[in-house]
Parts: structure tokens; sequence; C-alpha cells
């Protein structure tokens, strides 16, 4: 039989769904399941965005569509970047793919030769370490550890930026954190990086429009406008809009990054299809009433698990202050036990506390930090409280 090709065996199938589709598996068996586990927001676009794709498809034009993204979806995306604070874009520094994935894919085939670096933090979104692994990319991970609120310093990203790696991957707000990176801190990470016109950045926020506290989202080319030729911006409509199955994925940056985007489409996909096109300009030039109620939710929703891990003796959680998602330190459940069950890792965690209590975290370690476990907290609200009451349960009956 033939071979597959060496990338394939390097490629791995998603720790996230793994633990999602177990929990899945068991709620069919009749368990009683809250889940925790999966990034989706939980909720649906609102009824224009539906009425958009209704409209288009009776207007069904039956021709395939623009490689990067056509003229009216580009403007809408164009004035949602005027309202973050990025300014200055056209059409050509814009290109769409089937969700922010296939943009950072697209972009690792166009910006990474095979065993050039890459750097990034850790914790880490799964998908950056398995796309690097795809194109054969030199990985270089930059630990930072719930000490330092799971946040990149200045000094650390010199330090790794003197190593002259092809590429920079910054994500914030963070995923699976809920880090958020305030003003002066983007203005200190951007004043390293503008002295190493050599990388290119991306920076991955597609939790942008998801941030609490009055905290703000700040962005690198906002705080030095001279990084514009090497930035590349990345938003998503998945977890803003409640579109994650639509797969409506952006970049913004340079002409000729959004060139290579663009023709990596022509190569894959050709185009988004014409109902969900319509369906994303909906959304992003629509009301923003569904989008900001529920970042109003989502805070509340964060401050009740905050609550909840506060109450729980060695448990260390840095306050997220965006996106969905908690990431406590569950290391002092190490070298105890649930019952019978032994807790050595964040593995074992995640699977005792699913059999005993049925509630289903992500292992840290998908995430490149094991001494911690992820909390996704998008969960309709009624199921909340008990989830989290399970949680302080279990940790009370180690021994
Ligand atoms: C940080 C981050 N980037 C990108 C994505 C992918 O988003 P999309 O659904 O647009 O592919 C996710 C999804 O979980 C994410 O958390």
């Amino acid at each position: 039989m033939p071979q597959l090709a060496r990338r394939i065996g390097r490629a791995k199938p998603s720790a996230i769904m793994q633990v999602a589709e177990k929990a899945k598996r068991l709620k069919a068996e009749g368990r009683d399941i809250i889940s925790f586990s999966i990034g989706v927001p939980n909720f649906l676009p609102g009824d224009h965005v539906y009425a958009a794709a209704r409209e288009a498809l009776a207007k069904d034009s039956g021709q395939y569509g623009s490689n990067r993204g056509s003229d009216a979806l580009l403007d809408a995306f164009l004035q949602h970047l005027d309202q973050v604070g990025l300014t200055g874009y056209t059409r050509a520094n814009l290109a769409t793919g089937i969700g922010a994935k296939h943009v950072i894919y697209n972009l690792a085939e166009a910006l990474l030769d095979e065993g050039d670096t890459i750097v990034f933090p850790t914790p880490y979104w799964t998908s950056y370490l398995d796309i690097a692994e795809i194109v054969d990319a030199k990985i270089d991970l930059l630990p930072c550890p719930a000490s330092q609120d799971y946040k990149l310093t200045p000094q650390q990203l010199d330090a790794a930026l003197a190593k002259k790696p092809r590429l920079f991957l910054f994500n914030n707000p963070s995923n699976p954190t809920g880090m958020v990176y305030g003003k002066d801190e983007i203005s200190a990470l951007a004043d390293v990086l503008a002295k190493y016109p050599d990388t290119w950045v991306i920076t991955d926020d597609i939790y942008n429009r998801m941030v609490f506290d009055g905290v703000g989202y700040h962005n690198f080319v906002q705080a030095r406008p001279e990084l514009r030729d090497r930035v590349i911006f990345i938003d998503s409509l998945s977890k803003t809009y409640g579109m994650p199955g639509w797969r409506v994925g952006f970049m913004a940056g340079p002409e000729s990054v959004a060139n290579a985007v663009t023709t990596m489409n022509s190569n894959h996909i050709t185009n988004l299809p014409e109902v969900v096109t319509a369906a994303a300009i909906a959304a992003l030039s629509g009301p923003q009433d569904v989008p900001q109620q529920k970042n109003i939710e989502f805070q509340g929703k964060r401050d009740q698990v905050m609550a909840a891990l506060s109450t729980i003796p060695g448990v260390v959680c840095p306050q997220p202050q965006g996106a969905f998602y908690a990431f406590p330190d569950i290391s002092v459940a190490f070298g105890k036990s649930h019952g019978d069950l032994r807790i050595e890792s964040d593995v074992d965690f995640c699977n005792a506390l699913l059999q005993v209590k049925g509630v289903a975290c992500v292992p840290g370690s998908a995430f490149g930090e094991p001494r911690a476990i992820r909390i996704s907290y998008t969960c309709p609200t009624p199921q909340l409280a008990p989830g989290l009451q399970r949680i302080q349960e279990f940790f009370a009956e180690l021994a």
C-alpha cells in the first residue's frame, strides 16, 4: 500500500474535541453531564443575520465568488476594523477564510518555510502548535505560568526575538486563559517588536469584542503605527456573533500577505459561500445588541466562576478579563486521590472529575500548561452554579 505524506504523521486531532466527544458519549448513555469543555459561545446570532441569509438564498447567483472575499464583505470588515481602532486599511489589505483557523493555517503556509522558527507564548491555543507542526516549523515556546498572570513580558519577547524567528504569534484576549493585555502592556510589547524588523507578527484577536471590566481592547498597530507593514490582525465571527458553524474568518495586514492568503484561497476553497457572505455582512453591519448583551452575561458568569474557585484552597486562577474561559492552576490536587482514582496529572484530574461528578473540562496540557484545566463557562446559565458546586465538592472529597 502507498504511504501517507510525512506531514500527516505530524497532524493530530484536536485534544479539545476528544474531551467534548467523551462528554457527549456519556450524556448519550444517560449520565447527567455538565460540559465546560468546548469553546463555543452557545448563543445564536440576531434575526437580521438569518433574514440576510434567506434573502441571499432567494437571489442565488449560482456563480463562483471572489478569492479574497466579496467587496461588500470586505467593506463591512473595514468598518468593523475602524470601530476597534484599526484605521487606514483598504480592501487590498484584507483577506477572508473559512474561519480564523483556516486564515491562520494559510498564513503559516504563506510565511513559514520548513525549518523556520515560530515563537509563541504558553499557554497557547492548541491549533497553533498543531498547525506549526504540520508546516514543519521549529517551535519556540515562551512559558507564561500563572505566577505571571499567564502574560508574556517584554523581556521574554526581547530574548526570543533576538534569536530572529520568522514569525511571532500572539493572542489577545487569550484562549485558554481569558487574559487581556492592557494598553501599557501592549505598548511595552510593541516597543520590543519595533526593534526586530525581520519578524512577522500575527496577532490573533478574535475575542476583541469580548472584554470586561472596561479594560478595552488594544493592539500593536495602534501602539506603534510603523508596525503595520508586518503585523497581521486576525478576526472571526465565530465567538463574537455566535456563528462558529458559519465559518468566517478575516485578516488585515500588509498587501503582500493579504495577496498570499488570497492566492492560497484560490487554490484551496475559491471563495466563501454566497449565503454565508450575506449573513456575515449582516452580522458585522447590523444591530450589535446580541453580542453586546452576551458580553455582559459572560462577565457575570466570569464573576460566578471566580467566586467559586476562590473558595477552593490551593487553587490559583488569575482573573480573566475577556473571552469566556478561566484557567485555574489545579496542581494542588496532584498526589491526591478520589476514592480509588489517583490524580497525578491534569488528564487524571479531568478524567476523575468527569467520571465522579459528570463535569467535563479540558486538561491544560492541551494548551501546553499541564498544571491547569480550562473551564469554558458558556453553558446554559442554570447549569453553571451546579457545575461549579460539583467542582468544589470534588476538591473537598480529595484525600
Ligand atoms: C484563539 C483562537 N483563535 C482562532 C480560533 C478559531 O476560530 P474560527 O472558528 O474562526 O476558526 C479559536 C477558536 O476556538 C480561538 O480560540
